[in-house]
C-alpha cells in the first residue's frame, strides 16, 4: 500500500502563545489547564497541530525564551504531569503537539550559567557559553561590535572583567555550540520530550547557533537583506536580496547540528517533525535548512513580510515554491506570530511596499482596520489555498488587530527597555484573547479571577470574542472554520503544486488539481471571476460573478 504523505507537509498549525490563550487558575496568565479546556475549540476550528511557545521553567525575562530548566514546566503554566495530560488529550482530539525549543541561549538562571559565573574566567564551565576578555587597554570595550536584537551591545561585562555574549537580552546568554556538552544536552532534551509524545519542535533562532570561531566584527554593511523583525535597524536601500557572510547568522556549519537532530527525531515512531525559525537572506539559504537529511520545514517569513501587493506576493510564492520544491520540502505560509504586528493592522496601512526586517516594523500613522480586516480575510483564503502547510497565530482567526495603545507603564517586552523607550516592542500582538462576554477579561480568566489579565484587553473586544463570532456567517472565525473544513475535505488543497491563471497584474489567480481555483483581487476595481461551477467560499459577497477589491474567492471549476 502506498504510504500517504506525512502530516507536516500540509498541516495547519495553530500557534498557542500560552501566556495569552486561556487562564484557568485566575492569576491573569494563561496556563496548561486553560489550554486543555479549550482543546474542543481547537478541534472545532479544524487545525491539525498546535505549536506552544516556551512553557519551560523560566524567570520570564523574555516571556519564556529564557529557559532555566528545559525538562520542567514553569509553575506559572502548570506541571510536567499536566503537560503530559495535554499531549495525550490533544492526541485524542486528533491534534498534534509541537513545543518550542530554545537552543541559542539559556536563561542566566540556568544551572550551567550560574556555574559558569561561579567558576570564573578560564574555567571549563565558562566554555559552554561565549565568554571573552574585552578590548582596549583595560578591557573596558566589548570584544566586538555585535549588537543585541533587543537593542544595545550584544555583550555584558561581569565584575571579574570578562564579557559574555547575548544576541538577545543580557538574561539570555548565548551557548557555545562548538562544545560537545551543549550538543549532547540538547539531543537529550529532545529525547526527553519525544518520549513524552510530542510530535515535533519549533526551533527558536535556528539560524543563530553557530558563531564564527574568531568572533570578528560585523561586515561593513552591517545587515544583509533580512535578519528578522527584531534585528537592529539601520536604513537599507531597496537592494537585491543576496546572502552576506555574517559572523553569527545563518552560518553553514549550523546544518550539522540539525542533521544530528533529524537522526534523534527518526529514532522515535511516527512522523516527528521540526520547523525552523530561520531568517535567511534568500529563499535558497532558507531551503538549505530543509534539504536532504536536515530539518523538515522552516517558516517562510517572506510571505509575512510582503505588503498587500499582488506582484510581491506572487514573487514570494514563486520563489518559495521553487526553492523549497527543489529540495523536496513543503512550503509553509505565515501571516502573523507573537513577534510581529498583527496583520489586519499591517494591511490596514496604505503602505503596500514589501517591508524588510531592517525597517521599523511599527509603522507610522493609524491603521484603517476596516480595510485591514477586509484584506486579512482575503489573505487567509490565499494562504490556506497555497501548496504546503500554514500557521495561524492565536486570535488571527478572530481578526484581532494589534493593540497599539497599551499604556507605557504596562509594556513588558524587553525591547521597550533595551531600546531606550523608542520601540514599544511586541506586547501589542500578545494581548490575551477574548473568548466570551462583553467586558474584560472576556472569559480569558474565570469570573472569580484573583488578577486582571497580564496585559489589558481593549474595551471594544466583546464583538471579537469566540462567543460573539460563533454562528455569525460573516465573522472572521466562521470564515476560518469554513476554510479549514474545505481544506480538509478538498483533494486539491494542502500539499502539491499550483498553476497560475492569466490575470491583470493586480489580481492573483491559481488553479490546483482537481477542480479548484483561488482568486484574489488586489486592484481597486471589480474583477470578473473565471468560469466556475460554484463559489466554494469567498471573503465577502460575490455578486454577478464579480469579485470586489481586496477580496478572495475559492471556486470549483
Ligand atoms: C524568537 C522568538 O520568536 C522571540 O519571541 C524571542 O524573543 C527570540 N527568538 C529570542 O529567543
Amino acid at each position: 500500500m502506498p504510504r500517504t504523505a506525512p502530516w507536516w507537509r500540509s498541516a495547519v498549525i495553530y500557534q498557542v502563545y500560552i501566556r495569552s490563550f486561556a487562564d484557568a487558575n485566575g492569576d491573569g496568565v494563561g496556563d496548561i489547564a486553560g489550554l486543555r479546556s479549550r482543546l474542543p475549540y481547537l478541534r472545532s476550528l479544524g487545525v491539525d497541530a498546535i505549536w506552544i511557545n516556551p512553557w519551560y521553567r523560566s524567570p520570564m525575562a523574555d516571556h519564556g525564551y529564557d529557559v532555566a530548566d528545559y525538562r520542567a514546566i514553569d509553575p506559572l503554566f502548570g506541571t510536567l504531569a499536566e503537560a503530559e495530560q495535554l499531549i495525550e488529550e490533544a492526541h485524542r482530539h486528533g491534534i498534534r503537539v509541537i513545543p518550542d525549543i530554545v537552543p541559542n541561549h539559556t536563561s542566566d538562571q540556568h544551572p550551567w550559567f550560574r556555574a559558569a559565573l561561579a567558576a570564573g574566567p578560564g574555567s571549563p564551565e565558562r566554555d559552554r557559553y561565549v565568554f571573552r576578555p574585552g578590548r582596549g587597554p583595560s578591557g573596558a570595550e566589548p570584544p566586538n561590535d555585535w549588537v543585541s536584537c533587543f537593542g544595545g551591545p550584544a555583550w555584558t561585562r561581569l565584575p571579574d572583567g570578562q564579557w559574555y555574549l547575548h544576541l538577545f537580552a543580557p538574561q539570555q546568554p548565548d551557548l557555545n555550540w562548538q562544545h560537545a556538552d551543549v550538543r549532547q544536552e540538547f539531543e537529550s532534551i529532545l529525547r526527553f520530550w519525544f518520549a513524552r509524545g510530542v510530535d515535533g519542535f519549533r526551533i527558536d533562532v535556528a539560524h543563530g547557533l553557530v558563531k564564527h570561531p574568531e568572533l570578528p566584527d560585523l561586515p561593513p554593511r552591517r545587515e544583509p537583506a533580512v535578519l528578522g523583525p527584531l534585528a537592529p535597524r539601520e536604513p537599507v536601500d531597496e537592494q537585491p536580496r543576496q546572502h552576506v557572510d555574517h559572523p553569527h547568522w545563518d552560518r553553514d556549519e549550523v546544518h550539522d547540528i540539525y542533521r544530528a537532530w533529524r537522526k534523534v527525531a527518526d529514532e522515535f515512531p511516527g512522523d516527528r517533525s521540526f520547523v525552523a525559525e530561520a531568517w535567511a537572506d534568500t529563499p535558497e539559504r532558507l531551503a538549505a535548512y530543509v534539504r536532504g537529511d536536515g530539518l523538515h520545514t522552516a517558516f517562510n517569513f517572506d510571505f509575512l513580510m510582503s505588503g498587500w501587493d499582488a506582484k510581491d506576493l506572487r514573487a514570494v510564492i514563486d520563489d518559495s515554491l521553487a526553492m523549497l520544491g527543489a529540495v523536496g520540502a513543503p512550503a509553509t505560509w505565515v501571516l502573523s506570530n507573537h513577534d510581529v504586528m498583527r496583520h489586519p493592522s499591517r494591511y490596514g496601512r496604505e503602505r503596500v511596499k514589501r517591508w524588510t526586517a531592517n525597517e521599523p516594523y511599527r509603522p507610522d500613522g493609524a491603521a484603517d482596520l476596516e480595510l485591514g480586516t477586509r484584506r486579512a480575510r482575503a489573505a487567509a483564503l490565499l494562504m490556506l489555498a497555497l501548496p504546503g502547510g500554514a500557521y495561524i497565530y492565536q486570535g488571527e482567526e478572530l481578526g484581532l488587530p494589534e493593540v497599539e495603545d497599551l499604556p507605557e507603564d504596562m509594556l513588558q517586552d524587553p525591547v521597550w527597555e533595551r531600546s531606550g523607550h523608542t520601540d514599544r516592542g511586541r506586547d501589542g500582538c500578545r494581548v490575551p484573547i477574548p473568548w466570551s462576554g462583553k467586558a474584560a477579561p472576556y472569559g480569558f480568566s474565570p469570573a472569580a479571577a484573583s488578577a486582571a489579565p497580564w496585559l489589558p484587553q481593549p474595551a471594544d473586544w466583546g464583538g471579537l470574542s469566540v462567543e460573539a463570532q460563533t454562528g455569525d456567517g460573516t465573522s472572521m472565525l466562521e470564515l476560518y472554520r469554513s476554510a479549514l473544513r474545505l481544506r480538509r475535505e478538498h483533494p486539491a488543497l494542502g500539499d502539491g503544486s499550483l498553476t497560475w491563471l492569466e490575470t491583470p497584474e493586480a489580481v492573483l489567480a491559481f488553479g490546483r488539481d482537481p477542480g479548484f481555483v483561488c482568486v484574489v483581487n488586489f486592484s481597486a476595481g471589480m474583477y470578473r471571476l473565471p468560469a466556475h461551477t460554484s463559489v466554494l467560499l469567498a471573503s465577502g459577497p460575490v455578486e454577478n460573478g464579480l469579485l470586489a477589491p481586496d477580496h478572495a474567492a475559492w471556486l470549483a471549476v
